[in-house]
């Protein structure tokens, strides 16, 4: 095992992880917390041990992505809670893939949650709890120096790219990946995937029974939170 640099100071705290700077001014110690929150922090709660369940999930989920040729800030778990990152200058627009019509899709444009697209979309979303993430056009993350054209065109494949691997694996351990949001940085002027993927992050349905098995159970009080992050985990480790 490589040894492992020095945790030194938290230089950014979000709503679900701290992240702390290392002896390697190139790697990154995320760490996991139970807080939840929706609806930018309007809606506010803990999932017990949900920062485990997350940071495990990513790691398999990372793993299996590396595997399959996607670059990710992953290096390796170090704990229940921590995971070693390399260090990114996060590109701030948010990247959501839809298969299925589900939340803000299903409310913006009048559509029933569940009806399948022809093929998946690609979203943009300026990352800013200020102006609650509004959705944008490649062209304005271009024309505000977010990201380069080349980039997006990156993002954009990787993201497709992602879709089409976890998609294949969840199927195969009954669950419909419905849609999930990823987030992209620049590391030694590689474009590498970043952040965290998981029920947080990720829309999960039962293959047979549509149940929901992600953080809308949270979002919309529907009870049994903490046993659906189980219940992912249990199939993403099977
Ligand atoms: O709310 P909306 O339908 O736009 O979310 C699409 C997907 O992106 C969902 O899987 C949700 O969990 C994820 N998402 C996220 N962080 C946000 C917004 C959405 O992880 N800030």
């Amino acid at each position: 095992m490589e040894s492992t640099p020095q945790k030194l100071e938290m230089f950014y705290e979000g709503k679900a992880k701290k992240l702390y700077s290392t002896s390697d001014p190139d790697l990154v110690i995320a760490y996991f917390k139970d807080d939840a929150t929706a609806f930018d922090g309007a809606k506010r709660g803990t999932i017990e041990s949900k920062g485990a369940m997350n940071n495990r999930m990513s790691e398999l989920f990372f793993t299996l992505l590396e595997k399959s040729g996607v670059k990710t800030h992953f290096v390796r778990r170090l704990s229940d809670r921590e995971m070693l990152c390399k260090r990114l200058q996060i590109i701030p627009v948010e990247t959501v893939v839809r298969n299925l019509v589900a939340g803000s899709m299903a409310k913006r444009l009048g559509r029933e949650e569940g009806e399948p697209l022809p093929h998946p979309i690609v979203e943009y979303y300026y990352k800013s709890d200020a102006l609650h993430d509004p959705m944008i056009l490649g062209q304005h993350a271009i024309a505000f120096g977010w990201a380069t054209a080349a980039e997006l065109e990156q993002i954009d494949t990787l993201a497709l790219k992602v879709d089409g691997i976890l998609s294949k694996f969840l199927d195969q351990r009954g669950v419909t990946l419905v849609d999930f949001k990823l987030e992209f940085g620049r590391h030694h002027g590689e474009i590498l995937l970043g952040d965290e993927i998981c029920p947080d992050t990720c829309r999960f349905w039962d293959k047979a029974t549509r149940q929901k098995l992600d953080k809308d159970r949270f979002r919309r009080d529907l009870g049994g939170v903490e046993e659906a992050y189980h219940e992912m985990l249990r199939r993403v480790e099977s």
